[in-house]
């Protein structure tokens, strides 16, 4: 087919050409017997206008939205220019025009201020992306995949493909279990991430690996969660944590360059995970902005504050703004919802205190928190993970209602030193924090002491959002014993899950350790979407269903049978 330009090409430069455009109509209006047509491609808009000398008139008057039209015409100056598009100052006089296909009335609008639910976006999803915005997502995630794959094959980096059927390895979540039709009452596992594999690769002798893989987790949905997601997966023997760093912190500058232009700074800001939880309340922490947690239990232990008593922790934050009762009572849910058993509050109008605890304190106390004219002092007692995450909620909050952060500016946080082991006191046992494969900083600490051993395992953090987490390995079999059993697994468990892992460890395996970063996440925050599904062509719902496909679907008892399923009622 004769075609050519793109519909963002042609300007004034091009007047008196003779081109050839297609795409779909946006837009058609019939202006005192001129039809104007917006031809939209995924390059963006040229304006067509088709006079009624034209032997092709009648055919253009049929032409409606989201039909597709090829179109012959010379590009002429625009009386009237709109300086919003980039083929604003020229319109193309048609010579011809061809409908191609027709299209019955689009259930959305096919625009970027579509009025659209998010329902019948997903419904029709091939709909919602032809819009501009939709597009412009997606173009900016295949850049970002081209530009890490691109550096990192640069820098050594082999692209190796692993199983998605395969055996469940331990990242925390529910696996998504895939029945073997040959194997009665067996099963495949599809990977939570390529984890297990990577470090084989490793000890097979590959030393830098990475994957652009699909990884799946059966968990709930967040906006920034799906049960299928997609990582920028890597590993390289003979490295420590300083390496695996400054080779991140190199990706990311080319990423950042190649898709945005910018150039961002590095070495990025460090932060232990206890600064991070201490100062911020949370393992992830948006640091463009202060309002820390402070510790205020001292302070207020010489009052006697009956909601105070007790508690091991009160911590708060400061809000520079005299808070209303009706702000006060957002913020006690939001610190409700996130494990806060409640919010106090005191503030300093016209020299006077107030607010809940008021009554409990005198008038020396502002001098000791510090708490200045019309600021407001948010308390919540409790224990230290949940003072620390309600707070930490609380402070994002605060931060968004009185936009305390610039939209357009990137900070980049290694959040390190996290705790090797979490310990669960309903199942009385530690969990990894990470995974098990992870190393500790001190191998004799978690002999002795394991709630207080280190990993070495390193999150990066943009904007308060959890981009990439990895760690140094365990390659001693001994250690990684050790690991296991420390997690209570005994010996028959380590057999039949990871045995062939403990078994691979023996044959010479090289130091090594790794990083994954989320895609998906990574291209949110470049284009600046908070939500996953915007970034993703084919998501689920926030209740796991694909709208348009309809899956998950009953299937056939055939089927069924085949692999010795049957369902309960
Ligand atoms: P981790 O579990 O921290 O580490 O995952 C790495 C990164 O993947 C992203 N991510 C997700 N993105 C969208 N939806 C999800 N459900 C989801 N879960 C995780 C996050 C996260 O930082 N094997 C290790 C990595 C390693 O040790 O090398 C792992 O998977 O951005």
């Amino acid at each position: 087919m004769k075609y050519t330009n793109n519909n963002n090409e042609l300007t004034i430069k091009d007047v008196n050409k003779i081109v050839y455009l297609k795409g779909w109509v946006a837009k058609k209006r019939n202006l005192g017997g001129l039809i104007f047509i917006d031809l939209r491609d995924r390059f963006g808009i040229t304006q067509i206008i088709v006079k009624p000398e034209n032997e092709n008139y009648e055919l253009a008057s049929q032409v409606r939205v989201e039909y597709v039209i090829e179109v012959k015409g010379v590009v002429v100056e625009r009386e009237s220019k709109n300086p919003n598009i980039k083929t604003g100052e020229i319109e193309i006089i048609a010579s011809s025009l061809v409908i191609l296909s027709t299209s019955e009335t689009p259930p959305i609008i096919v625009s970027d201020d579509t009025d659209a639910s998010e329902e019948v976006r997903l419904k029709y999803r091939y709909l919602d992306l032809r819009r501009p915005i939709m597009q412009d997502y997606l173009i900016k995630r295949h850049k970002i995949a081209i530009a890490a794959r691109n550096f990192l094959s640069k820098e050594g980096f082999y692209e190796l493909e692993t199983p998605i059927l395969g055996k469940s390895t331990p990242e925390g979540a529910r696996d998504f279990l895939v029945p073997a039709r040959l194997y009665k009452g067996e099963f495949y596992a599809l990977p939570q991430s390529p984890q297990l594999y990577k470090q084989l690769f490793m000890i097979a002798g590959f030393e830098k690996y990475f994957q652009i893989a699909r990884c799946f987790r059966d968990e709930d949905l967040r906006a920034d969660r799906q049960l299928e997601f997609t990582q920028i997966d890597v590993e390289a023997s003979f490295v420590d944590q300083k390496d695996i760093i400054k080779l991140t912190e190199k990706l990311f500058k080319y990423i950042f360059k190649q898709v945005l232009d910018l150039n961002i700074k590095t070495p990025f800001l460090k932060m232990t995970y206890k600064e991070a939880m201490n100062k911020y309340g949370s393992d992830k922490p948006d640091n463009r902005f202060e309002l820390f947690l402070n510790d205020y239990k001292a302070i207020f232990s010489e009052y006697n504050i009956p909601i105070f008593k007790s508690k091991r922790y009160v911590k708060g934050i400061i809000a520079k703004t005299n808070l209303s009762r009706k702000e006060i009572d957002k913020y006690t849910i939001t610190v409700k919802q996130n494990h806060g058993e409640s919010l106090a509050f005191l503030k300093v109008v016209d020299g006077e205190i107030s607010g809940s605890i008021a009554k409990f304190v005198d008038k020396d106390i502002i001098g000791k928190i510090g708490l200045k004219e019309n600021e407001t002092l948010l308390l919540v007692p409790g224990d230290y993970e949940d003072v620390s995450q309600s707070l930490g909620a609380l402070r994002l909050q605060i931060a968004e209602d009185y936009k305390l952060y610039d939209e357009n500016e990137y900070s980049f946080l290694w959040v390190t030193d996290f705790p090797l082991l979490e310990y669960d006191k309903e199942d009385k046992r530690f969990y990894a924090r990470h995974h098990p494969f992870t190393a500790p900083k001190d191998v004799d600490m978690l002999k002795n002491n394991p709630k207080k051993c280190l990993a070495k395992a390193y999150d990066i953090v943009i904007n308060g959002y959890e981009v990439g987490g990895g760690s140094i390995r365990i390659h001693n079999e001994e250690v990684q014993k050790l690991m296991f059993e420390t997690l209570s697994l005994t010996k028959v468990d380590i057999e039949e899950r990871f045995g062939f892992f403990v078994e691979a460890l023996k044959y010479g395996t090289p130091p090594h350790g790794g990083i994954a970063f989320g895609l998906d996440r990574l291209v949110m925050l470049i284009t600046k979407t908070r939500n996953i599904k915007d970034v993703i062509a084919f998501p689920k719902t926030q209740s796991a269903r694909d709208l348009m496909m309809q899956a998950p679907s009953t299937v056939d008892e055939k089927q069924l049978v085949e692999l010795n399923i049957s369902i309960k009622e």
